[in-house]
């Protein structure tokens, strides 16, 4: 019998192995206590995923910093929460399954009743539709000693993954959270060294890498997920993403993701609400079902690690043409896991040719309550429910995610964490970081 093409496993620069092409993307679950700690819901998820097929797993995102969380109920890495998380870790083990977290800080893309002051590159606002429902504070431009306190964060965070047994680390740098707030010069504006040429923008990162690397030793795999482009008028574009990669080629990366855009721009789920700058949609991009897939065959051409590109994969045609194209190594997939959770194991053994879309009949406001809702039976140890409508995940998703916002609100350790990041001492203690 012939193998699938997915099927080939692939050596990281690094030594480990991936036993297949196939990989969940991260997928923010929303599941962490209100000490923002694991809890046995997401461990219940992560054991389905181990026997999903894919040969790695990605986290959802685990915040490095407890006052930037992307939504209240973040798994955040403190240390106090190392028993939690080593019991995820164990979860996610399988035959064949690499678990890696995927670890964030998200500068100014967080809820401005979690925090009122973020940090980021320069003082921007967050150009969003307000109307549904967002609420975020400007922005504080971060000092020397804030930059040089979030880089050892990753590098603390990234240590903690590994000593609480995850198999790797990937960092977030995409989507338009921190890292990806410097590499734009959207919203990186500044003129010291962090900010103006590529290369400026770009340190952040780098230094990032270089201190995650320093912190787990040679063997241990780093991966990026990084924007194609941020499809967005003077944005992070194309071009720039191929000069970054040629740079990055030297930075002992094993694996880099391609995804694209922010909340400004939520082309990750493959919609434009702007104008999307040079890199906007051309018909060789909306001829394939892959969002980001054109752009990645420029990428890997000159890309001395693997690339994995997640973003609208849906028939098993699309994904073997991209890998045989060598526009790819890795498959990246998100919500069909979602909606299928043993989706990859039935594709490879030639069970199915179409992954499940149930986006495609939902209103894009709905589309993450209902993969959300999902998640949560899931955690629950239930099947998804695809009959599911749009209308009911939110009404459910919008209750759940209140109640998480006022639990961690109302936790005495997080109210004093936050007392003492407003406090002047806090800022004097970060000043001299
Ligand atoms: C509910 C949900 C949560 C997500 N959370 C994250 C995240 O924590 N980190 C990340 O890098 N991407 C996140 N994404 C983006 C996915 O990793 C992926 O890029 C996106 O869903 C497109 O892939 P797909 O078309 O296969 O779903 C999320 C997507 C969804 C639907």
């Amino acid at each position: 019998m012939m193998t699938h093409p997915l099927s080939q496993p692939l050596v990281l620069p690094c030594g480990a192995v991936l036993s297949n092409r196939i990989a969940k993307a991260a997928m923010s679950e929303g599941l962490a206590d209100a000490h923002n700690h694991s809890t046995p819901r997401l461990e219940r998820l992560y054991k389905r995923w181990a026997g999903s097929g894919a040969g790695l797993l990605l986290s959802g995102n685990l915040q490095v910093d407890c006052l930037h969380l992307e939504r209240p109920s973040n798994v955040v890495i403190d240390g106090r929460g190392q028993a939690e998380l080593a019991r995820l870790a164990e979860a996610g083990k399988g035959e064949g399954v690499q678990f890696w977290a995927q670890i964030s800080h998200t500068g100014r893309q967080v809820d401005s009743h979690i925090n009122s002051a973020p940090l980021s590159s320069s003082a921007v606002d967050i150009d969003v539709i307000r109307d549904a429902g967002f609420s975020f504070a400007t922005p504080k431009p971060m000092t020397e000693a804030e930059i040089q306190y979030a880089i050892a964060q990753f590098a603390y965070g990234a240590r903690q993954v590994k000593k609480a047994g995850f198999d790797g680390v990937s960092l977030h740098a995409a989507h338009g959270y921190l890292i990806s707030q410097f590499l734009s010069p959207l919203s990186n504006r500044r003129t010291d060294y962090w900010g103006g040429s590529l290369e400026n923008r770009s340190r952040f990162l780098l230094e990032v890498i270089a201190a995650v690397r320093r912190g787990v030793g040679p063997n241990f795999p780093i991966g990026i997920k990084l924007n194609a482009s941020d499809f967005q008028k003077g944005g992070f574009t194309n071009a720039e993403c191929v000069e970054l990669v040629k740079i990055l080629n030297d930075s002992g990366l094993d694996l880099l993701e391609l995804s694209g855009g922010s909340l400004e721009q939520p082309k990750v789920v493959g919609v434009a609400l702007k104008e999307e700058g040079e890199d906007g949609t051309r018909a060789s991009t909306a001829a394939r079902e892959a969002y980001f897939v054109a752009f990645a065959g420029a990428v890997r051409k000159i890309a001395k690690m693997p690339v994995m590109v997640t973003g609208g994969f849906r028939t098993v045609a699309g994904m073997v043409e991209a890998l045989e194209n060598g526009e790819l190594d890795i498959v990246g997939l998100g919500r069909p896991l979602i909606a299928d959770p043993e989706c990859p194991r039935r594709l490879l053994a030639g069970e199915i040719a179409r992954l499940p879309s149930p986006e495609d009949g939902l209103h894009l406001l709905h589309i993450l309550g209902w993969f959300n809702i999902q998640l949560v039976r899931l955690g629950e140890g239930l099947d998804p429910d695809l009959s599911l409508t749009g209308e009911s995940a939110v009404e459910q998703f919008i209750q759940i995610e209140s109640k998480n916002m006022s639990d961690l609100l109302q936790n005495p350790v997080y109210q004093e964490l936050r007392h003492h990041y407003e406090s002047d001492m806090a800022s004097e203690l970060r000043a001299n970081a």
